[in-house]
């Protein structure tokens, strides 16, 4: 059962406790008996419920600075740096690590990531690369041999790529930072030492975790996740926990990157994966790099969008979107999308066509652009988008052939971070080890989660990946290859100044989502808590289905079918942190779907 059904049935079968019955849509609420007591207590229930789910609220507002991360602590870190005297991108670095040590299962020291900056003093945009490379050993039929396990791309050694993140954090600080690594990695030391609460979410995740591993052989299979990672069961009062990378980044403090990449670390590591079947060797650690690249940038209305270029889909997706809309718009209805009505039925249907024919173009041709070629500049022009505008319908669907030719991979393995400073500069950043704990191979000295990053390659051409996307020969496996990924840390800039930040976790889902986001935060005038909160939808070509989040898929689902589209409910439609600059300072939300809490000052 889904967890949020799960919490509105505790909810529920607390309110009959109190002699209250409330309605599925949870509108209306019918006094059974009147019991002062009881009532009060009903009162505080729902109050607490609603407020946990409301996109009614206004997001706060901080005077200087915000940071909105999926882990309340980790923005605390980053406010913490930010209040040091750092800048956005101290701040971002701060709270890489110290999600490294909150959210193990999402990202961190194991992974890889890309960072989006906004740098208002030079009034540039810089996008970092970090994202993890194929091994020097691997090749493009390496999933392909006889008798590996079928899940041997997801689980085990030879998922593993080589992981950028420390690397990452390190070249950011160093080029863009101006507080020192032992200063920007002081909250992740203390986390790891003295240990931070459980909160709700890391919980349900590690004895999630705990039940997965346990009576299946995979306990034994992945022994150091279970030690490290997993928890029986929900400790009654709030568990202290600790975390084995400690010495890890004690080391990484002291000596920076190399730490990581050539000493001991390196050592374990590569031991770690090869006794788990895969091929990573110390090369590979030794040469990985962080890329400097220039964002793919975009119009929406007076902003500049500014978003990850490849080896992301992210951006390119995200911008042939906005460009279909805005095709659309002039089409057909003055310009203004935003007149059809937020989440209206014809708005949703737009809103599919357009992901239908960018996620098509995705499985088609998209890939690491130092491998493949990309064509990056046709696939987000305007021209282009004028002529898929002109194949959509406004009264159904269409096939799946209609929009692409090209038959080709949960929110757990991603964190995605956004943050604006008090001098205009913004950072947004995801970071991932793909699904839940990676590859659930943990190198054991440092309690590293090594991500299964090699998944979002074309493992097996024409075999849908962990996410359900298919993916062309662009994306087959190669020495040092980026596996093509859908992360979308995206900036948008107003006279000079980030006003805008937002990005997600959620596989192809993260692409949807951001658009939506956006499109609620500029067109829809919405502030980021209602921008993000609001429920969304998804498609992404194949499989064939369009996907509606709780409870708008109750009101539209029958309209929606009448234009034709195969519905599904699924909830937790990606995970989505967002930053606004506002007159009175800066706004930020974090998406309740992970339990995340912005922070400011
Ligand atoms: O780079 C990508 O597209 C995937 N590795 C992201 C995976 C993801 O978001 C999973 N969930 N949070």
């Amino acid at each position: 059962m889904d967890r949020d059904s799960k919490s509105t049935k505790r909810v529920h079968r607390a309110l009959r406790w109190c002699f209250l019955s409330i309605d599925p849509d949870c509108k209306t609420v019918t006094i059974r008996f009147d019991v002062p007591l009881r009532l009060v207590l009903g009162s505080l229930i729902l109050f607490w419920h609603s407020g946990a789910q409301a996109a009614d609220r206004p997001a706060p507002t901080w005077p200087h600075a915000a940071v909105a991360t999926d882990h309340p602590v980790a923005s605390q870190a980053g406010v913490e740096i930010l209040q040091q005297g750092g800048n956005a991108v101290d701040a971002a670095v701060a709270v890489g690590f110290a999600l490294s040590v909150l959210r193990p299962a999402s990202s961190g020291m194991g992974g890889g990531g890309f960072m989006v900056i906004w740098d208002a003093e030079r009034q540039q945009s810089i996008a970092l690369d970090y994202r993890e490379r194929a091994p020097m050993a691997a090749s493009r039929d390496m999933f392909l041999k006889d008798g590996l396990p079928a899940d041997a791309s997801r689980k085990g050694g030879l998922a593993v790529a080589v992981p950028g993140h420390v690397a990452g954090l390190c070249h950011a600080l160093d080029k863009f930072g101006v507080l020192s690594l032992p200063k920007v990695l002081a909250p992740a030391i203390r986390m790891a030492e003295d240990g931070v609460i459980l909160d709700t979410r890391e919980c349900e995740t590690r004895v999630d975790l705990f039940h997965s591993l346990s009576g299946t052989g995979l306990g034994q299979r992945f022994p150091h996740l279970r030690r490290h990672y997993s928890i029986a069961e929900n400790p009654k009062a709030g568990l202290r926990i600790t975390s084995p990378q400690l010495p890890l980044l004690k080391l990484i403090a002291a000596s920076g990157p190399d730490a990581f990449y050539t000493a001991d670390a390196a050592k374990q590591i590569t031991e770690t994966v090869r006794s788990a079947g895969g091929i990573m060797a110390l090369e590979d650690l030794s040469r990985m790099d962080v890329v400097e690249r220039r964002p793919l940038t975009g119009a929406l209305d007076d902003l500049t969008v500014v978003t990850m270029p490849p080896p992301s889909s992210g951006g390119i997706v995200l911008l042939q979107s906005l460009n279909i809309l805005n095709s659309m718009g002039s089409r057909h209805f003055n310009g203004r999308i935003e007149s059809l009505g937020h989440n209206s039925p014809e708005y949703l249907h737009v809103l599919a066509e357009t992901m239908k024919h960018a996620f098509a173009d995705r499985a088609e041709f998209l890939g690491d652009a130092d491998f493949a070629d990309v064509p990056v500049q046709r696939l987000i022009s305007q021209k282009y988008a004028e002529q898929l505008a002109g194949t959509i319908r406004l009264d159904r669907t269409g096939q799946p052939d209609d929009y692409g030719r090209f038959m080709l991979n949960d929110d757990a393995g991603t964190s995605h971070f956004s943050i604006i400073d008090a001098s205009g500069n913004a950072v947004s950043c995801t970071e991932t080890i793909n699904t839940g704990y990676g590859s659930w191979v943990v190198e054991p000295k440092y309690g590293i989660v090594l991500n299964n990053e090699m998944d979002d390659f074309a493992a097996k051409p024409g075999v849908p990946n962990a996410f359900g996307l298919r993916q062309s020969e662009s994306n087959a496996v190669a020495p040092r290859k980026k596996p093509l990924s859908s992360m979308t840390p995206t900036i948008l800039v107003r006279d000079g100044k980030a006003v805008y930040v937002a990005g997600g976790s959620g596989g192809p889902r993260i692409i949807s989502t951001t658009l939506q986001v956006v499109l609620n935060m500029t067109r829809f005038k919405m502030d980021p808590r209602r921008a993000v909160e609001m429920p969304r939808i998804h498609h992404q070509w194949q499989p064939d289905t369009l996907y509606i989040e709780e409870p708008l898929i109750d009101r539209v689902k029958t309209d929606m079918e009448k234009f034709g589209h195969r519905v599904k409910l699924r909830n937790k439609i990606a995970v989505c942190q967002a930053a606004a600059r506002v007159s009175a300072g800066v706004t930020a939300h974090s998406d309740s779907r992970k339990h995340g809490k912005a922070a400011g000052f």
